[in-house]
């Protein structure tokens, strides 16, 4: 029996100190830069919330309108990172043609590698830009489509809806793309920003941390869940059958995705403000996503009787999201390019924060093999 205490998954470790983002898991309760994600919500816009983010403060008018015009002019992806989506995409899966990409525009930055937090902010700026545009590029390469280029009378999470759908969204529609890139946008030390920490405490480069982030991001024990979710929702196929799928999956002890979470142990308040919009939609869309949007509602219900209270296992923003995904006309496989694009401006600003007092991931593992083997010639193995 060794001393060492070992802290599997990091489970309750504290990395470093924040203060982008407090998540209370005792409460469900969620706070960017000290606002409370209900009022962001309702309140903000994914811009205002990535100037926030990255600086620290709510942006005055002029400031805002700066920060608007900075991303537009950031937008377009040069011919040779267009050449490789086109290449890639239809058969690769959107993260890994989306973390390609990222490599391949951090050679078009202009700006060398650079330790200032201002130039960094900048080149963070170009990769949130980029990046909706990239995703965008992606969903319609995968659709067999025309890459549409950036509207600049768009705002962002507007313009990706338009580029991918080729559709201007409708106002429901834009406060709705707009608030799931705000709840998306941050979420402390998840797993993809520790990803991006990690490799941005070796002194690699923003766009190295960006991609490590993606990586991490594509399992669906992460940003995948809420592709899983709705595919199990899809296998569900009727409401009527929600509540013998799930007492047979626990019963197999499978996890149902979208619920849990290593943190909340409550119910995750960005799934509470989903639900809201899901509620919305419920009747009012076409015959398969209304039936989602019911199984969605009754699956909630069932796995907080049965896991809620006993077990803190509460529905998490992964849940909902995939049939008002949908109902804007995004198909499943493209969810993970939304949370993606979306968690950039998160990834950033820790890379960012990390850096002004920077210290090298190097955690310990307790070595349970042997040593000081006798090294037998290969002729002589038995
Ligand atoms: C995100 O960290 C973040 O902040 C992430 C995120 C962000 O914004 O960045 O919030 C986004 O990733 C949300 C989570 C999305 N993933 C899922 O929905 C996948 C399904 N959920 C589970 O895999 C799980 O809940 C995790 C991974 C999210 C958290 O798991 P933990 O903390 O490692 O806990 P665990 O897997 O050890 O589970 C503890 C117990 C187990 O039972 P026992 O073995 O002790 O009997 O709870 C059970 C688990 O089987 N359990 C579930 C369950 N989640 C946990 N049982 C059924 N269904 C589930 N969803």
């Amino acid at each position: 029996m060794s001393g060492n205490m070992i802290h599997s998954g990091l489970e309750g470790v504290y990395i470093e100190k924040s203060s982008i983002c407090k998540v209370d898991g005792e409460k469900g309760k969620l706070y960017y830069r000290g606002y409370c994600i209900e009022d962001l919500a309702e309140k903000s816009t994914y811009e205002e919330v990535c100037y926030l983010i990255l600086y620290n403060k709510l942006p005055k008018k002029k400031e805002l309108e700066e920060f608007s015009e900075k991303l537009k002019r950031e937008r377009t992806l040069s011919k040779e990172v267009l050449e490789i989506i086109k290449n890639m995409a239809a058969k690769a899966h959107v993260l890994d043609t989306l973390r390609t990409a990222m490599s391949a525009i951090s050679a078009d930055d202009p700006e060398p590698y650079s330790a200032d937090e201002s130039v960094n902010i900048e080149k963070a700026i170009r990769i949130i830009a980029k990046t909706a545009t990239i995703s965008a590029a992606i969903g319609r390469t995968k659709k067999g489509k025309e890459i549409i280029q950036p509207d600049n009378s768009l705002d962002h999470s507007e313009n990706f809806l338009y580029m991918l759908t080729g559709n201007k969204p409708d106002r429901e529609k834009t406060k709705l793309i707009d608030v799931m890139f705000i709840l998306h946008a941050e979420h402390s030390s998840n797993a993809s920003t520790f990803g991006a920490l990690v490799a941005c405490s070796t002194l690699a480069d923003i766009y190295s941390a960006v991609v490590a982030g993606e990586a991490t991001l594509k399992g669906p024990l992460h940003g995948g869940a809420d592709e899983a979710a709705v595919r199990m929702m899809e296998s569900i196929g009727d409401p009527a059958n929600t509540e013998k799928y799930i007492d047979e999956a626990l019963a197999g002890k499978k996890k149902i995705m979208g619920f849990g979470h290593r943190v909340y142990k409550a119910y995750d308040p960005r799934a509470k403000i989903l639900k809201r919009y899901l509620d919305e939609i419920d009747g009012n869309d076409e015959e398969d996503i209304n039936k989602l949007v019911r199984i969605a509602l009754t699956a909630e219900k069932i796995m907080i009787e049965r896991l809620g209270k006993s077990h803190g296992i509460w529905p998490n923003v992964d849940f909902f999201a995939g049939p008002l995904y949908m109902h804007m006309g995004i198909k499943p496989e493209m969810f993970d390019t939304v949370f993606s694009s979306s968690r950039t401006v998160g990834w950033c600003a820790h890379v960012i924060e990390y850096w002004k007092d920077n210290k090298l991931f190097r955690p310990l593992e307790e070595y349970t093999g042997k040593t000081d083997l006798e090294y037998i010639p290969i002729e002589q193995r038995r």
